[in-house]
């Protein structure tokens, strides 16, 4: 690896490969151009995280698995392994496109091998993953439900895979996609005259708000993601949120201060 590694940790939102509004629906256009942008700036060494955005949120919700084994849910066994199949038919598409433009992906399946506490990662081995780098594949996880040592089974989302990743490989940069071209001082999406914040530290987060108007997101939404990002930054290891319309990613990729920068 040396003094020149430069591993990027890439998250596509769920919020932007899907239409969130509508159950297990991609959004083709937004994947293509993420994808095209990706292939455009050539960047060698990366990973990629996905979230859930329509496929896993309404499904992990409805059988309430992000709070664990509870008999008061209908069939919620069955819940974990259609949250899990939906995730995976997300994941499909998201490996089919980059394959599509000749990048070698190659799909990473979490709850396979990692096991939560309380929702949290207890244990997640890397070895495969780093092999898979080694051998010049871009490995692709995505967030799904996960036994848990505490309350049976959890959620591992996207956006704690992300950080845990980031820190084992020592990454250079965490670029996260979204259907928001970055941080407002409140949800864009609800409030047409929020501000953009060019640079979120801890002192900006404290004066934003993260509510989210729908509920749909099981694993925290912005506030968390945002949360779980400045402590990364604590560790060294920048991060930036940027749309995924326009060429905002590709710009990031070029090392364009673009979106929101967190640190
Ligand atoms: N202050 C804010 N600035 C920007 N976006 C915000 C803010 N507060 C709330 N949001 C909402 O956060 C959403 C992004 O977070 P969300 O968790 O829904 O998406 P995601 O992480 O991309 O999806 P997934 O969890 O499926 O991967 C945006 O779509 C936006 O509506
Ligand atoms: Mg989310």
């Amino acid at each position: 690896m040396g003094g020149l590694w430069e591993m990027i940790i890439l998250k596509l939102g769920g919020s932007a490969i899907t239409n969130k509004a509508l159950e297990f629906s991609v959004n083709h256009a937004r994947l293509v151009n993420i994808v095209s942008q990706i292939k455009r700036a050539g960047v060698a060494d990366f990973m990629v995280v996905h979230g859930g955005g329509s496929f896993g949120h309404v499904l992990a919700d409805r059988y309430r698995i992000q709070h664990g084994r509870d008999p008061e849910v209908k069939e919620q066994a069955f819940g974990l392994g259609l949250t899990q199949m939906a995730m995976e038919d997300l994941n499909s598409e998201v490996i089919n496109a980059f394959l599509e433009l000749e990048i070698p992906v190659f799909p990473v399946q979490p709850s396979a091998f990692a096991v939560l506490s309380c929702g949290k990662i207890s244990s997640f081995p890397i070895a495969a993953i780093r092999g898979l780098l080694n051998v010049g594949l871009v490995p692709v996880l995505y967030g799904v439900p996960a036994y848990d040592l505490k309350q049976g089974f959890g959620i591992l989302s996207g956006d704690a895979i992300v950080p845990y990743l980031a820190r084992k490989f020592k990454a250079s940069r965490v670029i996260l996609v979204s259907d928001v071209d970055g941080v407002y001082d409140c949800d864009p999406k609800s409030n047409p005259r929020a501000r953009p914040i060019k640079i979120l530290d801890e002192k900006a987060f404290n004066r934003i708000s993260t509510e989210s108007k729908r509920g749909w997101d099981v694993t925290g939404g912005m506030g968390r993601k945002l949360k779980e990002l400045l402590r990364l930054s604590k560790s060294g290891i920048r991060s930036q949120i940027v749309s995924a319309d326009g060429n905002g990613l590709y710009r990031a990729l070029k090392g364009e201060k673009v979106g929101t920068l967190i640190k």
